[in-house]
């Protein structure tokens, strides 16, 4: 269980303003519970990006309360910080891998700096590697992959330390359809393997792949929410 019982992000009228008068994000109030997959859309500017900063502590809320995993992230900083931060796991549009170091270190590494010894650390990343199918290429330097298997090196380091909680910002951005849709696959997994997923996305298509519940954003608000049986529906036509 984690400390925050079955909600593992709690937002309370959660506003952030850049600059005075410019809202990025406008009082957002949602929760999201322990297993959930749920899916942030709406067009460029909508906030996502500046909401899922949030939830990792890279932005602090101008107003408002923001509680991730039972910790109330409001002006987090230093060692509290760094503690949530090997709760969650995160992908972006860019997969960011170390280029220098081959794939299989690049999700060792993460494991490792979330304590997990090195022995474990190799053997867990080896599991990952199967997990998202390239096992093939442990040894290989990121150079050599493709986007969509740099993605999949990206996410399988995301889960290397067993997260709580994974927010995946575009994950899909860079990808073609196939691709794309590998990848939200992948999430899904990992989600029914029991971990939270937030993922943001302003493509339209993947909201229609993924049928999971969806909270539109536009103007920094949440201006519509989707629950999963509906949105199944709709996904399938
Ligand atoms: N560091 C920043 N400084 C000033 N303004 C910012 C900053 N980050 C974001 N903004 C502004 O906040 C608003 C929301 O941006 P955000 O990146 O959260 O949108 P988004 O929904 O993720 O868009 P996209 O779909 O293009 O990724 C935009 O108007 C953006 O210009
Ligand atoms: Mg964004």
């Amino acid at each position: 269980m984690s400390p925050g019982g079955a909600v593992v992000i709690r937002l309370y009228k959660v506003c952030k303003e850049f600059t005075a008068g410019r809202t990025a994000v406008s009082d957002v109030t949602l929760n999201i519970e322990r297993g959930e997959f749920a899916l942030l859309s709406g067009p460029s500017g909508a906030g996502k990006t500046t909401l899922l900063r949030i939830l990792f502590g890279q932005e602090a809320a101008s107003s408002g309360k923001a509680v991730v995993n039972g910790r109330n992230i409001h002006r987090m900083s230093g060692a509290h910080l760094a503690a949530l931060r090997r709760e969650l796991g995160l992908v972006f549009q860019d997969a960011r891998l170390i280029e220098r170091i081959p794939v299989i270190e690049n999700i060792a590494l993460a494991a490792e700096v979330c304590g997990i010894a090195r022995s474990d650390a190799r053997r867990r990343a080896s599991e990952l590697l199967e997990l998202v199918g390239l096992e093939h290429a442990a040894g290989e330097l990121p150079g050599s992959l493709s986007s969509g298997e740099r993605q999949r090196v990206s996410l399988a380091r995301a889960i290397a330390n067993d997260p709580v909680l994974l927010l995946a910002d575009e994950p899909t951005g860079s990808l073609d359809r196939a691709t794309a849709l590998e990848i939200l696959h992948l999430l899904e997994l990992v989600n029914e393997a029991g971990t939270t997923v937030v993922v943001a996305s302003h493509d339209a298509g993947v909201t229609s792949l993924l049928g999971c519940r969806t909270m539109r954003m536009n103007e920094g608000r949440v201006v519509e929410e989707v629950r999963p049986e509906y949105a199944a529906a709709l996904a399938a036509g």
